[in-house]
């Protein structure tokens, strides 16, 4: 039975408001801040496939494989299994969930140029994906009010969502947040670079044969690319608080 026919909709009891979108569109920080605005728990999806792409880099130099690239150099179970015995988990930190892989927090190791480059191709292996939708769909159901960003968590993971957002804002604007986020200045060269990098992982996580970004047909969409973070953010509570009666 495929992923979408599964009557998804009797398994979870939380509410969900999925927030999907491209790159560097501001999902997460985004998605944190309506979160504390209705005292739900954030739960960042991306921070799930990049935990995976860090289990494989330490799996592959705990074995002695030489490289880094875990999606062509482990097998699928592999990788599952280390993710499994290592603890790769989302734990309750203030306002909403962190990364945790051998009972230490990993957010900084997770935004690094490595694991960066390598998120794409792993978040392609289907069996990855499914462990990941297990775990999200596992902390919905024991109640979880949430705000879950992500490329396809109002396709896919949660397709019964009761409020979903599609960000999206200019490859430029979005580039020029992303090196600003790093605390260094935006000069053109860096912009070119970092919109060819953010480029080159949308295509991939686009064109994926498994749950490839794109919009639910019912999502509301929103570019922020002339909008600033406040209003952003008020643009999505002040949609959620009639349905939610909060
Ligand atoms: O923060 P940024 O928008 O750069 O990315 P992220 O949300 O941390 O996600 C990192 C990568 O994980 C993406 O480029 C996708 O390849 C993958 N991902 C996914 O496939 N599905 C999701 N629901 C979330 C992330």
């Amino acid at each position: 039975m495929g992923e979408q026919s599964l009557p998804i909709e009797s398994q979870f009891s939380g509410g969900v408001i999925a927030i999907d979108g491209p790159s560097a569109s501001g999902k997460s920080s985004t998605a944190r801040a309506v979160a504390d605005a209705l005292g739900f728990a954030h739960l960042d999806s991306g921070s799930l496939y990049r935990g995976m792409t860090l289990v494989g880099l330490r799996e592959m130099a705990r074995r002695g494989i030489p490289g880094n690239d875990p999606a062509r150099d482990l097998a699928p179970e592999t990788l599952l299994r280390a993710a499994e015995d290592r603890g790769l988990m989302l734990q309750p930190d203030e306002g909403g969930f962190a990364a945790y892989l051998e009972g230490e927090p990993v957010d900084d190791e997770l935004r690094s140029a490595e694991v960066t480059a390598r998120v794409s191709a792993i978040s392609a292996i289907p069996v990855v994906r499914e462990w990941i939708n297990a775990r999200l769909r596992a902390m919905v159901r024991a109640g979880q009010n949430v705000v879950v960003d992500g490329r396809d968590i109002g396709t896919v993971v949660f397709p019964d969502a009761d409020l979903k957002i599609f960000l999206t804002a200019s490859a430029e604007a979005r580039a020029g947040r992303r090196i600003s986020q790093r605390g260094a200045a935006v000069q053109p060269e860096r912009l070119d670079a970092e919109a060819a990098a953010l480029a080159a992982r949308d295509h991939a996580d686009s064109t994926r044969a498994v749950a490839p970004l794109r919009p639910a047909p019912d999502a509301v969409h929103l570019d922020t690319t002339a909008m600033d973070f406040p209003e952003q953010v008020r643009f999505i509570v002040e949609r959620a608080r009639p349905i939610f009666g909060r």
